[in-house]
Parts: C-alpha cells; sequence; structure tokens
C-alpha cells in the first residue's frame, strides 16, 4: 500500500487497474479525490497504477484483493473513510461468456452481490456502476436512449442487466426503511484510445476481441492482417459503433460522482459520442493520421454481432453538463502513440 493524505473524499475503486480503471483513477486524481483501488490484477498489471502516479504526481492506495472476497471488503470498508464506490471489477468478454457462464455469473453477479453486501453493511449507498450499451441489445431504433427496452443475447449482457436489476431493487428496499441508494448506472458505447500521454492504455492479455487494439496490433506488425466484418445492413456492409476515448469516457465517471452527491435513486446515462462510425471509417482514419498501412481482409458477419448502435447522449449532457471532447482523429492518434511507446504493453 502507497501512502495517501486522506484529506479529501475517498472513493473505492473496484477494478482499477483496468484499461478504463486506470484511466478513471488519472481524472479522480486530478479532481483531488483520495482513491484506493482493489483489484485481484485477474486482467491487468499493478504498473497501470504507477503509471497513473506518475501522470498525476499523486499517490493511491492500492490493495490486491478480490471483490468476491467478504471479509477482505468488511476490512476495508471499516478502515477507510469511503463515500462511493466506483466499480468496474468484473470479466467482459462476450464469446468468452458464451464458452464459460459460470465465470462470468459468478465473478461479474456473485461478485457484485458482495461487493453491495459490504456497502450495505458499512452504510455506503452512493456507487458508480460500469453497465454496457450490451443491454439494449438489437434495437430498431438509432440512435439509443436510456428509456430504450432491455434484452441480452450472450451471459455477459446478462450479468450487465441482473447487476443493474439488483442495484434497482436494492434502492427500492432502501424507500421501505426511509433510506435511499444514490446509483449511477453508466452504460458505456465503445471506449477506445488512450491516455494522451501515451503512458496508460488498453493491454488485452489474449488475441484482441475488438477493433482498436486489433488495429493497434496488426499495425504494428503482431498480427499480418485485419479481418474485416462484412454483411450488415450498413452503407459499407460493416458494422456501425458510437466509439468514444475513454478519457471522455473517464471523466464522465467524475462528472456522474458529483451529480450522484445530491440525487437520490437510480440513474442510468449513456456514455458515448452520438454518432456511428463504420469499421472502414475508423480503420481509414487510423491509417490517414497515423501514416499507416493495415492490411485487411475481408469476412461473413462475426456471430452475434448487431449492425449499428449509436448512443442518444442528450441524457448526460443535460444532467450531467457533460459531453465528449475528443473525436476519432484523437482516438486513433492516441491509441497509436500508446502502442508504439509501450509494444508489449505493461509487461
Ligand atoms: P478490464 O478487464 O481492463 O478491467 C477490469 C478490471 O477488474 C481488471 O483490472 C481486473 O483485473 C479486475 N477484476 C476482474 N475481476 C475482479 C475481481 N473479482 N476482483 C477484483 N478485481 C477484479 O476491463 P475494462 O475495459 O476496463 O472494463 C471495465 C468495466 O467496464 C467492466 O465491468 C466492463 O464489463 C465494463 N465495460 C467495458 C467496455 C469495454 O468495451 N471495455 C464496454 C462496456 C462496459
Ligand atoms: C466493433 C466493430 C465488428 C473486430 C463489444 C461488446 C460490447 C462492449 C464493447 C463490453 C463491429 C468489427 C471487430 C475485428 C471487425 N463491451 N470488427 N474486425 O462488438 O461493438 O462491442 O465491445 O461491454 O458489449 O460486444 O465491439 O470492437 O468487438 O467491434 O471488423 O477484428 O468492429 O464487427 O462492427 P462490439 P468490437
Amino acid at each position: 500500500r502507497s501512502g495517501t493524505s486522506l484529506c479529501g473524499t475517498m472513493m473505492l475503486v473496484t477494478g482499477g487497474a483496468g484499461y478504463i480503471g486506470s484511466h478513471t483513477c488519472v481524472e479522480l486524481l486530478e479532481a483531488g479525490y483520495d482513491i484506493i483501488v482493489l483489484d485481484n490484477l485477474s486482467n491487468a498489471s499493478r504498473e497501470s497504477l504507477n503509471r497513473v502516479e506518475e501522470i498525476t504526481g499523486k499517490k493511491l492506495i492500492f490493495i490486491h484483493g478480490d471483490i468476491r472476497n467478504q471479509t477482505l471488503l468488511d476490512d476495508v470498508f471499516s478502515t477507510y473513510p469511503i463515500e462511493t464506490v466506483i466499480h468496474f471489477a468484473g470479466f467482459k468478454a462476450v464469446a468468452e461468456s458464451v464458452l464459460k457462464p459460470l465465470e462470468y455469473y459468478n465473478n461479474n453477479v456473485y461478485g457484485s452481490n458482495t461487493l453491495f453486501a459490504a456497502m450495505e453493511k458499512a452504510g455506503v449507498k452512493k456507487i458508480v456502476f460500469s453497465s454496457s450499451a450490451t443491454v439494449y441489445g438489437q434495437q430498431e431504433t438509432m440512435p439509443i436512449s436510456e428509456t430504450a427496452s432491455l434484452s441480452h443475447t450472450s451471459p455477459y449482457g446478462h450479468t450487465k442487466l441482473l447487476i443493474e436489476e439488483m442495484l434497482q431493487y436494492q434502492h427500492q428496499a432502501a424507500l421501505r426503511l426511509d433510506s435511499s441508494w444514490n446509483i449511477a448506472l453508466l452504460r458505456y458505447f465503445n471506449p477506445i484510445g488512450a491516455h494522451q500521454s501515451g503512458y496508460i492504455g488498453e493491454d488485452p492479455k489474449d488475441i484482441p476481441n475488438n477493433l482498436m487494439p486489433y488495429i493497434t496490433q496488426v499495425s504494428a506488425k503482431k498480427r499480418p492482417y485485419l479481418r474485416v466484418y462484412k454483411g450488415y445492413e450498413t452503407t459499407d456492409g460493416t458494422g456501425i459503433r458510437d466509439y468514444i476515448h475513454v478519457v471522455d469516457l473517464a471523466r464522465g465517471h467524475v462528472k456522474a460522482i458529483e451529480k450522484l452527491q445530491d440525487s437520490s435513486g437510480v440513474h442510468t446515462w449513456n456514455l458515448g459520442v452520438g454518432r456511428g462510425y463504420s469499421v472502414y471509417e475508423v480503420l481509414n482514419a487510423f491509417q490517414e493520421y497515423n501514416h499507416v498501412n493495415i492490411p485487411v481482409q475481408e469476412e461473413g458477419r462475426r456471430e452475434g454481432d448487431v449492425d449499428i448502435c449509436y448512443a442518444d447522449v442528450s441524457k448526460a449532457e443535460a444532467e450531467l453538463g457533460w459531453k465528449a471532447r475528443y473525436g476519432l482523429e484523437e482516438m486513433v492518434r492516441h491509441a497509436w502513440v500508446w502502442q508504439q511507446k509501450y509494444p508489449d504493453g505493461y509487461a
């Protein structure tokens, strides 16, 4: 554990060593919060947090542990004056969840349940939860607003929905006792990019499933070509997604925390840019702005992919005063700076 001032408001960040968590830790420290990161490092490295400290010039407390460890959680909540929990910890790979559903329900649902129970015991009632656009399933109407119907097409998506519902019921139960929880369900669209410093970024342990880390690895000649999945109902036949710079996403968490301080109840906010790009638009931007060439091979549709998915972000704009600042150019530039600076990630 490294020392911290303990003078500001304390946040517990589960999964804070991961991709989105580490970028959010930077924004939280820069906003003046004291933070404790609880991470079992199953998909991350301690080094990401060293870099967070380097970027911000501030210290955080790191606890190497698991959100399913009830005794550890009780100890953390009784040791530190935690006000708010930002809950990133969990597994996130859709295809893997189909192969290992029980592991996903255990880590994501049982893990969240253990965390929420420890919060209740300790009287901590403010939480920001990492949900996902995957809870919208396949939608006919774009952009997708927070009131759209919810469904799931994978165990991963199901775990996100179950956790959202668990928090909804927990708030309702608190109301019966004349109490309340302050809950933010943040539904992320497609986070890409890296911190502008190039010190932290996405560091996939295995072969990447997602588009951007795959592109950067092809660009770095670690993989021979990019498979471009085609056959979707779009102008160029590739899928359209709402890509959002991970630093903008991280800033959204700081705004949500501010809002939660005096807003009880369950709040749902889409975090995206509010427009979609096709695979070829992303790929062409990457090649143009970074002056590189990415070989591609076209293939048929990838199982489970929706054709188009982008967010209505007006609710987050109106209620949080938040809006993405970075465009596609910065997303592709920063992703490439990170890959070039640290070709082997945090290894
Ligand atoms: P990530 O894998 O980089 O981060 C998750 C972190 O949680 C890792 O550091 C991992 O070591 C840790 N962790 C996992 N299980 C744990 C446990 N039981 N106890 C303690 N720590 C544990 O993933 P990410 O991309 O940063 O995603 C963060 C959150 O956002 C996840 O909940 C994910 O489902 C959600 N999300 C991600 C995306 C995306 O495209 N990256 C999109 C929507 C939602
Ligand atoms: C984007 C586009 C592919 C790889 C996933 C999860 C979602 C959320 C974000 C967690 C699609 C195409 C991809 C490749 C390609 N995660 N593609 N070649 O599928 O929108 O969302 O990550 O919550 O739940 O499902 O993101 O980056 O995998 O794909 O052509 O090698 O790129 O068809 O159109 P996706 P992605």
